[in-house]
């Protein structure tokens, strides 16, 4: 348990059917907490932009938010991997733009890995990305950074078409180099396959029990996040809730003159 986790640690658990836990983490003490309790990987998903920076979706993240945010996470965590994403338009543009921001999240945050989005297209820069060096994860099926294309968060690869091109995707990253793929909302019966056919572990969100991991977004485990509550997302905790009772009652007790007491204050000599 104690070992610092890397992509052969995952590699390793996925050939001795070890599930791998992920979640999602944009500061230091969240990442404190969720490396305390044992967790795998941490990614410091483009999410940021929705439930830390109130945006509608993930595209205006910048690199410099990323790296920040990155930094903070890795400055919390001893043993689980660090995953940084690739914010929209770090990556797409050429090879060469996605070399030196994914270079820029290993070297000035301490990523230990990058995580971008898409398939046959994407494979080249992966490819490019792990012959210097930077080991990077895939994501596939639902790719938030193209929710305009897809015109809403709808369920991916639903028939035989877009599931065979989904698995040739998968095939393509893994040939490419990814040391591990997200598959985001599409049926479990497809991700099963992918799962089974493909050496490098499959990450769940949405995609169902077979896949080697699974990752959600902490504030949607910790019950923090309440615009909406995807169908597959459980909630551990009502955060949101305990945090309304602790901002009350501090509001409350100033309010009342109760706060701060003779105990909680200084006194001259
Ligand atoms: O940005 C993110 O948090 C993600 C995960 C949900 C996979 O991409």
């Amino acid at each position: 348990m104690d070992d610092k986790v890397t992509t052969k640690t995952l590699f390793r658990m996925k050939q001795k059917g070890q599930p791998i836990a992920c979640l999602t983490a944009y500061d230091c003490l969240t990442a404190r907490l969720l490396d305390q309790a044992g967790i795998d990987l941490i990614l410091v998903g483009d999410s940021v932009a929705m439930v830390f920076a109130g945006y509608e979706n993930t595209l205006p993240i910048r690199m410099e938010d990323m790296l920040y945010h990155t930094a903070a996470v890795k400055r919390g965590v001893k043993r689980a991997m660090v995953v940084a994403d690739m914010p929209f338009l770090s990556y797409q543009t050429s090879i060469a733009d996605a070399t030196h921001n994914a270079g820029r999240l290993l070297k000035e945050s301490g990523a230990e890995a990058v995580k971008l989005e898409g398939g046959r297209v994407a494979a080249p820069i992966v490819k490019n990305l792990v012959e210097r060096g930077i080991p990077v994860m895939g994501h596939l099926g639902l790719t938030p950074q193209s929710i305009h294309k897809f015109g809403g968060y709808q369920l991916q690869a639903r028939d035989k078409e877009s599931a065979d091109r989904l698995m040739a995707a998968a095939k393509a990253l893994e040939t490419a180099g990814c040391f591990a793929i997200v598959l985001e909302k599409i049926p479990y019966q497809v991700a099963k396959r992918v799962t089974e056919t493909l050496k490098i572990p499959t990450i769940g969100i949405g995609a169902g029990p077979h896949c080697d991991g699974q990752i959600l977004v902490v504030d949607d485990v910790e019950g923090k996040f309440e615009d909406f509550v995807p169908k597959f997302v459980r909630r551990y905790a009502d955060v949101a809730g305990e945090m309304r009772k602790a901002y009350r009652g501090y509001i409350d007790d100033v309010r009342q003159g109760k706060f701060p007491t003779l105990d909680e204050s200084f006194s001259e000599e």
